[in-house]
């Protein structure tokens, strides 16, 4: 284990993991063309030489094709890391609608497994809340499959907190995974006051604002045709404009403190509760060093109470999500 990230415990289930984790998702699916197989291993195989011992992936990214990535580059070294997947959508396709069906959880499972090339899945989460399939029921398939011994974790994400607590009387709910950032702060209202209460960790997806809390996205940053950033609302031309006070004020702070508005941005993360890992995600090997620097930045608390009193004066334009998938979250 490299001495540069410290190990955090994802609340009070055991579950241990390095400080920061990789999010894999950009390396398949989202955010334009996927990276080159021989780019992608080597990104991973750098992230574990680093510390990293916390993958995030999913069926539906790709879908299927970034299981499989993991699959083969994190077999060498599979005993000494953390996998996270997720099922939820029909076929593996979120354009396709939600599946939560006790068969289709099963299914997913198996195929997951064969992709990872791996007996276990050490976390598994619930992509989406699914309105039609009782959480309850959602839970108890996961707790067979924990019983199985195919599962050893039961994660949700983007549950609103009525959800979580249904499930966890049933399963109880390791991690949940969220959108969670400088620029999106809801999860401190309801959310987290619940996972202290429950004994839950948090895993807050999108900590660097899909990149743009990074200062390197301005009103000309034209995305490739296929990225989902282009039916972001907060990504459209105008409000990417709007929201550049939010990158000034990062980059400001970070100057002073001689380190990058991403490593700001990470550390505020993990400033926040001990029981918060990020899963920042990059293509970039540069980027992840970057990135992973971030667990040795300590704010003090007048660096957090400046950071405080200059974010909550501003405004973020613009929704998280489009419309049609808005609807999908915090449920
Ligand atoms: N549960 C869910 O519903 C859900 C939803 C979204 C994401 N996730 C998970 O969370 C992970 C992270 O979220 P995310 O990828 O959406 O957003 P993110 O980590 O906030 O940002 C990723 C973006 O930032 C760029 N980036 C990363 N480090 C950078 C740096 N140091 N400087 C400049 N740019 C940098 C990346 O581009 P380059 O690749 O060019 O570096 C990429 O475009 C995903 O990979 C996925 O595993 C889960």
């Amino acid at each position: 284990m490299s001495a540069q990230l410290p190990i955090r415990r994802l609340g009070t289930s055991g579950l241990e993991v390095s400080a920061i984790g990789l999010g894999c998702m950009g390396l398949s699916f989202g955010y334009g063309p996927e990276t080159s197989k021989e780019d992608a291993i080597k990104l991973l195989c750098k992230a574990f030489e680093l510390g990293v011992t916390f993958f995030d992936t999913a069926e539906a990214y790709g879908p299927f094709a970034n299981e499989a990535l993991l699959g083969e580059a994190l077999a060498p070294f599979r005993d000494q890391v953390v996998i996270a997947t997720k099922f939820g959508f029909k076929n593996g396709k979120t354009d396709l609608g939600l599946d939560s069906s006790p068969q289709n959880i099963r299914n997913v499972t198996e195929a997951a497994l064969k992709r990872l090339k791996t007996d276990r899945i050490d976390l598994l989460y619930q992509h989406r809340v699914d309105p039609v399939v009782p959480i309850e029921d959602v839970a108890g398939t996961v707790k067979e499959l924990i019983k199985e011994g195919k599962v050893k974790y039961f994660g949700m994400s983007e549950a609103g907190v009525e959800s979580i607590r249904r499930a966890h009387v049933v399963q109880p709910v390791t991690v949940l995974q969220s959108e969670y950032s400088l620029w999106w702060r809801e999860p401190e209202k309801e959310v987290f006051p619940t996972l202290e209460e429950l004994g839950i960790g948090f895993v807050p997806f999108s900590p660097l604002g899909r990149g743009f809390l990074t200062g390197t996205i301005n009103a000309n940053t034209k995305f490739d045709p296929t990225d989902f950033r282009n039916i972001v609302p907060r990504f459209n031309e105008e409000n990417r404009k709007a929201n550049q006070i939010v990158v000034e004020k990062l980059r400001e702070f970070a100057k002073k403190k001689q380190v990058t508005p991403a490593q700001i941005a990470l550390a505020w993360v993990l400033a926040q509760k001990p029981w918060i890992v990020p899963i920042p995600g990059t293509t970039k090997i540069h980027r992840l060093e970057e990135n992973l620097k971030a667990a040795q930045i300590i704010l003090t608390k007048a660096d957090l109470q400046e950071i405080e009193d200059v974010f909550s004066t501003i405004e973020v334009q613009g929704a998280r999500y489009p419309q049609h998938l808005q609807q999908r979250v915090g449920k």
